[in-house]
This record gives structure tokens, sequence and C-alpha cells, in this order.
């Protein structure tokens, strides 16, 4: 089996910042309640970049951070619950702005964890020797789903993009992976597409919003628990002790959930890196923008191990352990 390095990181988010006095006007709400209940301070928002272009600009900061050419990609995946179109696929749209003409290319969905689930499929493509260099994005236009009359989900969300490539390498950088879902739970956390209204189908039916709705405490409780969990079982496959860790960046959805978690891991919340004050919830790109921040601020050395952990709609959840090189 090969073994998987991550050679470089990259993100992208937009120039318009909008913060909680500006949601304010627009829903009856307030930047203390948001901030009190979430840690959300502000978020970036599209004036008009879709997730192709967002996604295009954190494919070319990595490959500028990991020194290779775009034709050296052979895999693009990118994960996004909100691609530009149905077809083509959002990562075909990449491949074709960047000039990856050596890349196949294909979207996956899984909310927020889709990064972690894109890195998961890129490692075992380069450990089987199917691939050799992989582009993971995850990118999402959120901002285009969003009810910005519903207040329990407006506030919560931001746009952007991250990228990460791996390559098979002397060296293993990646621990341990796991990843699990819970259909069961799924409509905890909903965006509707397109219903079947075909001649075939009962004619008449209306069509959804596609916007999202959310149950935010069965999210909450979901979030707390398989945080915990991921943590104690990448740990555990990996051989590590949580004090070997030198940060969990976890999904940037809720600072109240990762205090919650850190709570119950006993450990002080100052070792989950956030960012989400900054950029809310980024859903597929959360994760991809906070690992690239750690980097880009040389925040970890050679030998440092990070947690990284993902949770959302699916409801899905995911995680990895990486060994700096
Ligand atoms: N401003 C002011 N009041 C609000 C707002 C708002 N933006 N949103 C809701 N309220 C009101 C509600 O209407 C309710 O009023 P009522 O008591 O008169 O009915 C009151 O505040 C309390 O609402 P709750 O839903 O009980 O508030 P809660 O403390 O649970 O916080 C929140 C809501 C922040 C959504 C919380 O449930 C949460 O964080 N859940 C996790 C969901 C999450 O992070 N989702 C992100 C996407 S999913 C993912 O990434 C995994």
């Amino acid at each position: 089996m090969n073994k998987v390095k991550i050679i470089g990181t990259g993100s992208y988010v937009p120039s318009k910042i909008v913060n909680n006095n500006e949601l304010s006007h627009m829903v009856n709400t307030s930047d203390e309640w948001i901030t009190s209940r979430t840690g959300i301070k502000q978020r970036r928002i599209s004036e008009g970049e879709d997730t192709s272009d967002m996604a295009t600009k954190a494919a070319i900061d990595v490959i500028k951070s990991a020194k290779i050419e775009a034709n050296d990609i052979d895999l693009i995946i990118l994960a996004t619950a909100t691609p530009d179109s149905f077809i083509p696929s959002t990562s075909c749209i990449v491949q074709k702005n960047i000039k990856a003409v050596n890349a196949t290319c294909f979207d996956i969905s899984a909310a927020c964890s889709g990064f972690i689930y894109g890195m998961d499929i890129a490692a075992q493509f380069i450990r089987t020797g199917r691939f050799n260099t992989v582009l993971v994005i995850g990118a999402e236009t959120l901002s285009k789903i969003i009810d910005w009359q519903d207040r329990n989900t407006c506030i919560l969300f931001g746009d952007g993009a991250s990228a990460a490539i791996l390559q098979s390498g002397n060296e293993e950088e990646i621990l341990s992976i796991y990843t699990g879902s819970d259909g069961s739970k799924g409509k905890a956390l909903i965006c509707p597409a397109i219903p079947v209204n075909n001649f075939c189908a009962n004619p008449g039916i209306s069509l959804n919003k596609s916007t999202v709705s959310m149950d935010g405490k069965e999210i909450f409780k979901f979030a707390v628990k398989v945080l915990v969990k991921l943590v104690n079982v990448l740990l555990t496959e990996s051989h590590c002790d949580l004090k070997e860790i030198k940060y969990i960046i976890p999904h940037q959805a809720n600072s109240r959930i990762i205090e919650c978690a850190a709570k119950k891991l006993g450990i002080d919340s100052n070792k989950f890196y956030t960012n989400l004050d900054l950029y809310g919830n980024t859903s597929a790109a959360s994760v991809g923008i906070a690992l690239d921040e750690v980097y880009k601020k040389n925040l970890v050395k050679s030998g440092d191990k990070i947690l990284v952990v993902g949770f959302g709609g699916g409801l899905t959840y995911g995680g990895l352990i990486i060994k700096v090189i």
C-alpha cells in the first residue's frame, strides 16, 4: 500500500463581510443573540461568485502551496451541497478553469462532512495506486440556499472554499480516518431538490422551496455526540493519546457545540482551533479553511498531530488524524 502525504492546502473566501448587526436589519435578531448562542460574529457572502469560482481560487492557492502543476493532478474530488449545476459537476468546471487536463473529476455530497469524506476517498485511491496526486476541494455558496427571512438558519452560514492536495509519499501523514452516516435522522437538516413531477408521476405536485431548514436542537445533540465519538475512535485507531494532539480542528458550526464536546472529553476548549467567529458555518469548506489557516500561520511543525472532525447533514460525520511531516 502506498503512503499518503498532504503536500499543500489552500482556501478562498469572498471579500464581502456581513456582520451580525447587518443581519439584525434583515431579521429579528441581534449581535448579542447570535454571538452568545453560536460564537459567530460575521460571515463572508458571495456577491455573485458561484461555487466553482470560489473552488477554482482555492485550487489555484493549493497548487501554488503544493508547488506542482495543474496537469500533475490525476483526480479532483469536490464536496459541495451547493453545486453550480446538476450537470456538469462543479469538479469538471474547476478542471476546465485550472486546466487540470489529466484529471478524472467527480463531486460528492456529504454536507458539512464533505471535506473529510473527500480526504478519505483520496487517501484510499492513493493507497491502492489507482491515482497518485489528488485535489480535494470543499466549496459552498450556502447563501444561495439560505432563506434570508428565517432567523433560525440565516445567521449561521457563510460562503467559501478550501482545498488540499494529497500525493503518495515515503511517509504516512494520515494516521487514521473514520466516517459514518445516519440517514434515519436526515430530516433534521434538509434542503430539497426538484421533486418527481413527470408525466408518469402525480401531476400538480408543488415545487418545494430549495432552502435550508433545520431542527437546531437535534443537530446540536448529534454534533456533540459524534464529535466526542470521533475523537475517541480516531485516537484508539491511531494508538494516540489526546495529550499528543496539538489541535482539534472541528467543523466550524457553533462554539457551544465545541464547548460541550470539550467538557465531555475533559479538555480545555482552547485545544479546538476555531475561526467560526469570522466565517460562520461554511459547510464542506469549513474544516479545510481552518486547516489551511493552521498551516499558513505556521501553528504546527513537523511531528505535530492534528485531529480534524466534521459532522453535518445526511446526517454524516467523519474525522482524521494528521501527523505533520
Ligand atoms: N435571533 C433571535 N432569536 C432567535 C434566533 C435569532 N437568530 N433564532 C432563533 N431564535 C429564537 C427562537 O425563535 C426561540 O424563540 P421562542 O423561545 O420564542 O420560540 C428562541 O430563540 C430559542 O430558540 P432555540 O432554537 O431554542 O435556540 P437554541 O439555544 O437551541 O439555539 C441554534 C439555536 C443556535 C440553532 C442551536 O440550536 C444550534 O446551534 N444548533 C446546532 C445547529 C447548527 O449549528 N447547525 C449548523 C448547520 S448543521 C451542521 O453544520 C452540522
